[in-house]
């Protein structure tokens, strides 16, 4: 698909990632839908550009994800690409020894990282395919996933909800392929990011970049490039593009 032909809905596009794809592909002739919960940020999107169209919504919430689908293809009955990209970072190891009096993952942790990163994508996905399927629009949907998908040492949660986004991916390019809809995945490394330097103390993010064979984090516009390549390559399908510099977990 031509990015210029592309009506693409962006979840958590008030940051990070999210932002970088809107206003790159709103550059390159794409309608964007930027769906966020946070409305200052989206505000702020808006403002850099206007032509963006901008959408509070807790994703985490179905019936908020069926009536913003809804509203979206209202507003453009053409939409034909869905990043699933919104996502928490959280870090706790399963059982914490220095962790009083309970030392185990908290059950809340686990249930708002599985909340945001894999449940609201299941929402997305279902709402966004049965109307591309009914309106016979063809096109692609986006996980972003992370490195972190093949289980990651203090990450329960985010490995458990990444891993299965991918799966879920593979699943949907089975499903959906008839219909001229792919499913693809992309798993970005250690990133610099706001997000990464928050969740990761600057000493084992140094020794992350040690063992990336390319020594560095990757860039933003490195993940927006992946979604490129995913968003125009037709033969693309059921795969996941890892972005990470050559590290392997
Ligand atoms: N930053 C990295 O290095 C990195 C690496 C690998 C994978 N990822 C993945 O990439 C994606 C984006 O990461 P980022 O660093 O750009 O994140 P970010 O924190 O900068 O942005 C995430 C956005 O999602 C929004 N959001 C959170 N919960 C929401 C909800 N319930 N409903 C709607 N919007 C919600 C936030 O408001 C925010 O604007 C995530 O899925 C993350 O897991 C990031």
């Amino acid at each position: 698909m031509k990015i210029e032909d592309a009506n693409i809905v962006i979840t958590g596009a008030g940051s990070g990632f999210g932002k970088a794809m809107s206003l790159y592909f709103s550059s390159k002739g794409a309608k964007v839908f930027a769906v966020d919960i946070n409305k200052e940020s989206l505000d702020q999107l808006t403002q850099e550009d206007p032509s963006i169209l901008s959408f509070q919504c807790d994703i985490t919430k179905n019936q908020l994800v069926e009536a913003l689908i809804d509203e979206i293809f209202e507003k453009n009955s053409e939409a034909n690409v869905l990043i699933n990209n919104a996502g928490i970072m959280k870090n706790a190891p399963l059982v914490n020894l220095l962790k009083r009096p309970d030392s185990r993952h908290e059950v809340e942790l686990w249930d708002q990282v599985i909340q945001v990163n894999l449940n609201a994508v299941f929402y997305m996905t279902r709402s966004f395919a049965a109307k591309m399927i009914r309106k016979r629009n063809k096109g692609l949907i986006v996980n972003i996933s992370s490195i972190a998908a093949v289980g990651n040492i203090g990450q329960t949660a985010y490995s458990a909800s990444k891993s299965a986004v991918e799966a879920m991916s593979r699943v949907w390019a089975k499903e959906l392929g008839g219909f001229g809809i792919r499913s693809v995945s992309i798993a970005p490394g250690f990133m610099n990011t706001l997000g990464t330097h928050d969740a990761l103390e600057e000493k084992m993010l140094a020794n992350w970049i040690e063992k990336t064979p390319l020594r560095r984090t990757g860039e933003i516009n490195e993940v927006v490039l992946a979604a490129q390549f995913a968003i125009e390559n037709d033969f693309f399908n059921g795969e996941t593009l890892k972005v990470n510099g050559g590290l392997v977990l």
